[in-house]
C-alpha cells in the first residue's frame, strides 16, 4: 500500500527542537511533504526570515523525516491542500490562538472534504528564540547584512516603509516601535537620512551647506545604536567625480541605498512653492550619475534610486516618463516620482504609464503633500517603498517650543512637567546592556 500523505506548513527560519519533534512526529503518520513559506507569505504576517527561501528550502530538505519540500506561497494553506490533498496535516497546538487562529479553522475546513485529519501535537516550550533573535538581530546589523536588506524586503514585502530619522534617538524610535493592527505587529522597516531635516537639525537651511561628510558622521551614530537599513537623501549627488567617494562612505556606514535627484545649480527644497529658479539636469547627464554610481559600488545591494523632478519644476508626465526610461535603462534599481501636490493624481498617472514599460522598476513615494493617502493605494498603483520623510523633526520642534514658551511664561518647570515625560523615563530609556 502507498504511504499516507502528511503534510506540515513551516516557516523554519530559525530552526529548533519544537521543529524536529514535529518533523518527527509527522513521519510517523507517512511521507512528509513540508510546505516551506515563501518569503513573501513570511513578511504577510511579521518580518520577512534571516534566511531567504532557498537556503531555509537545503536545510529542511535534508532532514531525514522530510520527503519533499514545496512552496507555500500565502499564510493559508488551502491552495496546497487542495493541491495534495494529505492524510493528514501537523502542526503545533500554539497556533489555537493569535494570529494563525484563523488559518487553522480554514485548515479544519478543507480537510474535512477528503476526510484528511489534523493532528496538533504539543508545543514544545522553553525554547527561547526570542534570545536566538537578538543575537540574529547583532549579526543583521553587521554592515554588509544591513546593506543587503533593503533589496530583501523590497522583493518580500508589499511596501516598504521608510521614516525620517535625524539622530541617534530617533533611529531607536524607529527601529523599536511597533502597533498591533488586527493582531498583526506593523513596524517601520527603515530610516531616511533626509537632507531637510539633517540641516533643520544643524540649524542649517536645506541648500547642500550641510557637507556630506558632517551628514554621514552623524548617521554613523544613528547606525552605531540601530539595525534597520537606511536610504540616504543625496541631494543631487554633487560632482560626478566625487560619487565613488560618497558611495565609498555610504556602503562602508552600512546604508543600503542612495537617493539622487535630477536637479542641477544651486539646492532648494523640492517644497517650496516657487521653483523658477530651479533646473532640472539634462536626462543624458543625470543617467552618466547613475552609471557612475553602478559601477563604483562594491555590493549589487547597494541600491541606486533615481529621482524625478519633472512635476516639481512644472514639466509634465511625458518629460517624467521619458526621464524614467532613461534612467532605468542607465542602471537605477527603482525611481522616486515627486510630487508637491495635495493629491497623488500625477504620481498615480505617472505609474500607470511606467508600469507598461518593460524597464519598469520599483516606485518609490514621498507622501509630504498628500499625505492622506493611504499605503494601499500606493501599493495597488505599484509603489513598493514609501518615505514619510519629514515627521519626526515636524513633531519634535513645536513639542519642544511649547515646554520652552511654558517655562518662560511660568518662570518655574512644573507647568511643564504635565506635558513631558518622566525623568525617571528618559533615564530607563536606553538601557544599559
Ligand atoms: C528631504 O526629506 O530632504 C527630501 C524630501 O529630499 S523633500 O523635502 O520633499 O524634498
Ligand atoms: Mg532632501
Amino acid at each position: 500500500m502507498k504511504n499516507k500523505i502528511v503534510y506540515v506548513g513551516l516557516s523554519a527560519d530559525i530552526l529548533h527542537k519544537g521543529h524536529i519533534n514535529i518533523l518527527k512526529t509527522a513521519s510517523t503518520y507517512g511521507d512528509v511533504i513540508v510546505g516551506l513559506l515563501t518569503d513573501k507569505a513570511i513578511a504577510s504576517y511579521k518580518n520577512i526570515p534571516f534566511l531567504d527561501y532557498e537556503k531555509r528550502k537545503v536545510v529542511i530538505e535534508n532532514i531525514k523525516y522530510v520527503k519533499k519540500v514545496i512552496p507555500q506561497t500565502k499564510l493559508d494553506y488551502v491552495e496546497n491542500l487542495n493541491l495534495i490533498k494529505p492524510h493528514y496535516v501537523v502542526h503545533g497546538d500554539d497556533w489555537k490562538h493569535g494570529v494563525q487562529k484563523k488559518t487553522r479553522k480554514r485548515v479544519i475546513k478543507v480537510l474535512k472534504k477528503w476526510s484528511g485529519k489534523l493532528i496538533e501535537p504539543k508545543y514544545t516550550k522553553n525554547i527561547s528564540s526570542t534570545s536566538i533573535k537578538k543575537q540574529i538581530n547583532n549579526i543583521l546589523s553587521l554592515t554588509q547584512n544591513r546593506v543587503s536588506r533593503l533589496k530583501r524586503l523590497i522583493k518580500s514585502k508589499d511596501i516598504v516603509r521608510i521614516l525620517e530619522s535625524h539622530n541617534s534617538l530617533t533611529g531607536i524610535i524607529i527601529d523599536k516601535i511597533n502597533v498591533v493592527k488586527n493582531k498583526k505587529k506593523v513596524e517601520f522597516d527603515g530610516m531616511w537620512s533626509s537632507s531637510l531635516t539633517d540641516s533643520a537639525t544643524k540649524g542649517l537651511p536645506d541648500n547642500s551647506s550641510l557637507s556630506f561628510s558632517a551628514r554621514i558622521s552623524s548617521l554613523n551614530d544613528i547606525m552605531d545604536v540601530t539595525t534597520k537599513p537606511l536610504v540616504f537623501d543625496a541631494d543631487n549627488g554633487g560632482q560626478i567625480e566625487h560619487l565613488p567617494f560618497l558611495v565609498r562612505s555610504l556602503e562602508r556606514s552600512g546604508v543600503s541605498a542612495i537617493i539622487m535627484e535630477d536637479k542641477v545649480g544651486l539646492k532648494k527644497n523640492s517644497l517650496f512653492k516657487n521653483q523658477s529658479d530651479t533646473k532640472q539636469d539634462k536626462p543624458q547627464l543625470f543617467a552618466k550619475k547613475i552609471k557612475k554610481i553602478c559601477g563604483s559600488r562594491r555590493s549589487q545591494d547597494f541600491m541606486v534610486i533615481a529621482r524625478i523632478e519633472s512635476f516639481i519644476v512644472g514639466k509634465g508626465l511625458k518629460d517624467a516618463l521619458n526621464r524614467a526610461e532613461i534612467y532605468s535603462k542607465a542602471g537605477a534599481d527603482a525611481i522616486l516620482i515627486h510630487s508637491k501636490e495635495k493629491t497623488p493624481a500625477e504620481i498615480f498617472s505617472f505609474a500607470k504609464e511606467f508600469r507598461k514599460s518593460k524597464n519598469f522598476i520599483p516606485l518609490v513615494s514621498v507622501p509630504s503633500t498628500y499625505s492622506k493617502v493611504y499605503e494601499k493605494d500606493l501599493i495597488k498603483n505599484g509603489f513598493k517603498l514609501v518615505i514619510y520623510a519629514n515627521q519626526l523633526l515636524r513633531s519634535a520642534y513645536p513639542a519642544m517650543q511649547n515646554t520652552a514658551k511654558t517655562i518662560l511664561k511660568n518662570r518655574r518647570a512644573f507647568e511643564a512637567d504635565k506635558k513631558i515625560i518622566p525623568i525617571k523615563e528618559i533615564i530607563n530609556l536606553i538601557k544599559n546592556d
